[in-house]
């Protein structure tokens, strides 16, 4: 298995370009299964997890086919009969994206069966929110040998449907399911990330009817067929955020290109109390560190708040400022994988329930730490590069799900980094 080497302490200088959004790539892809006619999608990182998701696309009988960063989907003559009407086991144990097949298929073929999904190892990752919203909607749900099988003898009806959560992935399921249903659904206390936004407007330009995406309350009207469409897919909002943290850990100056900057508001809000200096502009954010940081205690939270996926990053930063912080975790029950590693590098951090305390250390030492989930991994890298002599990661295949080129862009900025296959 690959290990990424890093010998740390380079200050990052110099441009980083932002990749197309991972989290709003999946979506998107799942719903070119909501027409027969062509879809282009540019910006496509180039990602394990969208390369699973294009595997999945011709297993269910889609005609996918990625160019670069563009990725153009198209149809088999007899696409509804080719279809397959369970999910691969393996794929969908890759990735925990693989739930958005359901929206659709139940949508269009009003059946499907789909092992219960897999993907990172952070907590319980349960799909209730899902399968109730299903229901609502018309459909019978069964989970049988670990697998939902999910069943509508007629068109699903528009319902309303109100999530105990505001689940990302459930507010993206059931708008790639009530798009096709008969009549009005209303989500209530509906996720509001920006990924939802990019998914819904990609759905309008099909011919959906959809109101309201980005704030809690969304509305459906159902339509009888949808078309083919070209996007672009939004920046990822999560690598830019990394790469802020990096800047400021490695003491650098760095400017982010191709990002949209209120995506980044609580972060970058978190990272100017802290006293780096940052300059918005409409689609670059330039960063400089100017002097010791101070610390900043965080709540991860739903959209607009800080985001969960930008937490295990922060802690990192954290442990090597000057003073005592606290992290809360209030979105998933096991996010702190990275605790035991970050004591590897000597950090004076521990854990409590859903808080992490954290007394900042003046320097790491270089480690050998392992990787066992996508923004852990991040963390750890972070850590490396600002540790004080070698540091091997391990287990880096999770980092390859979400992040485009890291070792790449990060050695472009200056860093000691080289990856090593083996
Ligand atoms: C999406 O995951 C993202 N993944 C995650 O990013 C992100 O951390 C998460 O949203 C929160 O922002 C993709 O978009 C592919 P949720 P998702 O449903 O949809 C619980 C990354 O690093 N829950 O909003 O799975 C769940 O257990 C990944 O890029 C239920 O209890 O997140 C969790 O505690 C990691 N029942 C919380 O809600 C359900 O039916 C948030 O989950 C669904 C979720």
């Amino acid at each position: 298995m690959d290990k990424i080497l890093i010998r740390g302490g380079n200050s990052l200088r110099g441009e980083v370009i932002i990749s197309g959004s991972k989290n709003s790539t999946l979506p998107i892809l799942f719903a070119t299964l909501l027409t027969d006619e062509p879809t282009v999608i540019t910006n496509i990182p180039s990602l394990d997890d969208v390369d699973t998701t294009v595997l999945f696309l011709n297993f269910m009988g889609k005609k996918a086919v990625k160019k670069g960063n563009i990725i153009e989907v198209y149809c088999s003559d007899n696409y509804d009969k080719e279809y397959k009407h369970v999910a691969l086991h393996k794929l969908v144990r890759k990735m925990r994206a693989s739930i958005l097949i359901i929206g659709p298929l139940l949508a269009r073929l009003r059946r499907i069966g789909v092992p219960l999904p897999g993907g990172c190892a952070i907590g319980a990752r349960p799909v209730d929110i899902h399968l109730e919203a299903f229901r609502k909607l018309g459909a019978e749900i069964s989970i049988e040998d670990g697998c939902v099988r999910t069943f509508a003898g007629n068109r699903l009806k528009g319902a309303p449907v109100n999530f105990r959560f505001p689940s990302v992935g459930a507010t993206e399921n059931i708008l790639l399911t009530a798009v096709l249903a008969e009549g009005k659904t209303t989500i209530i206390n509906a996720a509001c990330e920006p990924e939802i936004e990019d998914l819904a407007f990609v759905l309008n330009k099909m011919g959906a009817k959809i109101t309201g995406a980005g704030t809690k309350k969304i509305v459906v009207e159902g339509v009888d067929k949808l078309h083919g469409f070209e996007h672009e897919v939004i920046p990822d909002r999560i690598e830019a955020a990394t790469y802020m943290i990096a800047a400021a850990i490695t003491k650098g100056e760095v400017t982010l290109k191709k990002v949209i900057p209120h995506h980044l508001k609580s972060v970058n809000d978190k990272l100017r109390k802290s006293g780096l200096y940052i300059k918005e502009s409409k689609n670059a954010i330039y960063a400089k560190w100017v002097k010791n940081l101070k610390p900043q205690s965080i709540k991860t939270e739903v959209y607009p708040g800080f985001p969960t996926d930008v937490q295990a990053q922060w802690t990192t930063l954290m442990c090597l400022v000057d003073g005592r912080s606290r992290i809360e975790e209030n979105i998933f029950e096991n996010r702190f994988s990275h605790i035991t590693q970050l004591q590897k590098f000597g950090a004076d951090i521990s854990v409590n329930g859903k808080i992490v305390n954290i007394k900042g250390v003046e320097r790491f030492s270089g480690s050998a730490v392992t990787v066992s989930d996508l923004r852990a991994g991040a963390a750890l890298i972070l850590a490396g590069l600002a540790a004080r002599g070698p540091t091997t990661v391990s287990k880096i295949y999770h980092l390859d799900r979400g992040y485009d080129m890291l070792e790449r862009k990060l050695k472009k900025l200056g860093a000691d980094i080289i990856r090593v296959h083996g």
